[in-house]
Parts: structure tokens; sequence; C-alpha cells
């Protein structure tokens, strides 16, 4: 069972909004596909590198971090209680770290505005309330032929709208109806997209350095005692402003850039 995809006119402000936040950014909603990252990279590897937001009404291959599969919520129960996209666009930072943070930071201000619900980033990419996954970001990219400069970014974002049952998931989920209880994938995406777009159009010439304020007032990790993938453990301390994580271990303050490394505070399993 999957939920009607939005009449052409439910779209049309959406549209508006986000071609003014990205010239010729084009919406494109779609019932099914395996994973808008994988459709989006596929577009880019065969030289499509417009500007694009994704949408699928349902994921049948989504994708997660670390090789990990992203199962929506509408799989399992409520046909539109989640929200998956992938938007693609040509950028040329001088610099690409921080940008999953960047991302993160735009959706969490977007969907909480004025941090009532709680809506915290847990580095480096998931969206977290009191301890429960919101949502994650898969970021990834694409060379562009013949472009020197600039790569084809994917910034794909996976969010519970509707509540799910937590079971036989690593972190139990939240779900935005919790403080909006009208959510739709719709109004959801409509309160966080063209946002989005300015947020990374900002990160394009400014980077991640500006964003790390607010970062830090929606970190969930600061101060927590935390376990790494790689063994390690330590106290968190804040984000650096190249968007590494900063962790007191035996062995004094180190830095964690690689995407590779999971961390979670003490207590919660690996
Ligand atoms: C994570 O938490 O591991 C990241 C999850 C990212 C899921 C989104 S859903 C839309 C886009 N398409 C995918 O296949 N994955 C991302």
């Amino acid at each position: 069972m999957s939920a009607p995809v939005p009449e052409d006119t439910q779209l049309q402000p959406l549209r508006e909004a986000l071609a003014q936040a990205w010239p010729g950014l084009r919406l494109e909603w779609r019932k099914e596909v395996d994973s808008t990252n994988l459709e989006l990279m596929r577009r880019a590897r065969a030289g499509e590198a417009e500007p694009v937001l994704l949408v699928a009404q349902r994921q049948t291959a989504g994708r997660g971090r670390l090789g990990r599969a992203w199962q929506s919520a509408q799989q399992v129960q409520d046909p539109a209680a989640s929200l998956t996209f992938s938007l693609g666009l040509p950028l040329a930072p001088q610099d690409w770290s921080g940008l999953s943070l960047a991302v993160g930071v735009s959706v969490a201000e977007s969907l909480d505005a004025d941090g009532a619900a709680g809506l915290r980033l847990k580095w480096p990419n998931d969206l977290w309330v009191q301890q429960r996954k919101l949502g994650g970001i898969l970021i990834e990219t694409a060379a562009l032929a013949a472009e020197r400069v600039r790569r084809y970014v994917v910034i794909g974002i996976g969010l519970n709208i509707g509540e799910r049952p937590g079971t036989d998931m690593r972190t139990p989920p939240a779900w935005v109806r919790q403080w909006w209880p009208q959510a739709t994938p719709l109004g959801a995406l409509a309160a966080l997209a063209p946002a989005l777009a300015g947020e990374v159009r900002r990160f394009e010439h400014a980077g991640f350095a500006p964003v790390q304020p607010r970062f830090a007032a929606r970190d969930a990790l600061m101060g927590q005692d935390v376990h790494l993938s790689d063994g390690r453990e330590g106290r968190c301390e804040g984000v650096g402003p190249g968007g590494e994580l900063r962790v007191r271990t035996a062995q004094g303050l180190e830095e964690i850039s690689s995407a590779e490394v999971s961390v979670r505070p003490r207590g919660m399993a690996l």
C-alpha cells in the first residue's frame, strides 16, 4: 500500500519556493524508486547534472550510512508516515567537510525553529529527539564529466513523519507528529526544502565554520561519554570548525572526521 502522489496544484507553491532558493531547481515526485540517492547518482554518472529534488513515495531499496539499509515507516505501517527524498545539485565548495552537519542544522531549524521539540543533531548526520532517531542523512558525490571544480552532490534525507514501531531498529524511533500532529510528507518537505537549498548555497561559499555555533546549539553528544566503533572511548567536547567531532580520550583530545566511525553515547548499543 502506498499513499497517492500529491496533485500538481498541491506541489506548485513548493516548486516556486524551490526555484527561488536555487535557480532551475526542479521538483520530481515519484510513486516508487529503489533509492532516491541511487537514482540521482545513476543520472549523474550518465551525465545528467541538473538541480533536482527527487521525492519517492516509496523506496524499495533505501540506503543508510555504513552500507546499512534504510527502511521507511510506510513500508511498515502508515503509507504517509515517512518522507524520503534526495536533493541533487552541482556544487563546488572549497572544502566539503561539514556539509552533512550543515544539512542537519538546516533541517532541524526548519522543523523545530524554537527548539521546543528538542530536535538535536547526533554527529555526523542523525536527527534525534531525546535519544530517539527522527531521521538520517546520506550524502554522496559523483564526478561530472569535463568539469574540474564542480561535483554533483546527492543529499539524501529520510524522516519519520508518523508513528512507527521501534522493533528491529538499532535506535528507537521518534517522529514529527509527536510535536506537529498534522504533519504530512509534503508539509514537512515544504517546511524544510527551500531553506535547505539556501543553506547548501551558503555552504558552497562559506563552508561549515559559520554554521558551527548553530550545530553546537543542537549538539546531542556535547558533554556525553561515548564509545566509538573503532574501540575508543571518551567525552565529547563538541565539533570543530571543519565539522570534526572532538572527543577527550585517555590519550588526549582526539578529532574524528571519518564518517566510517560511528559514535554512541555510553549505554547505547553500538
Ligand atoms: C542513515 O541514517 O543511515 C542515513 C539514512 C538516509 C536515508 C535517505 S532516504 C532518502 C535517501 N535515499 C536513500 O536510499 N537513502 C537516503
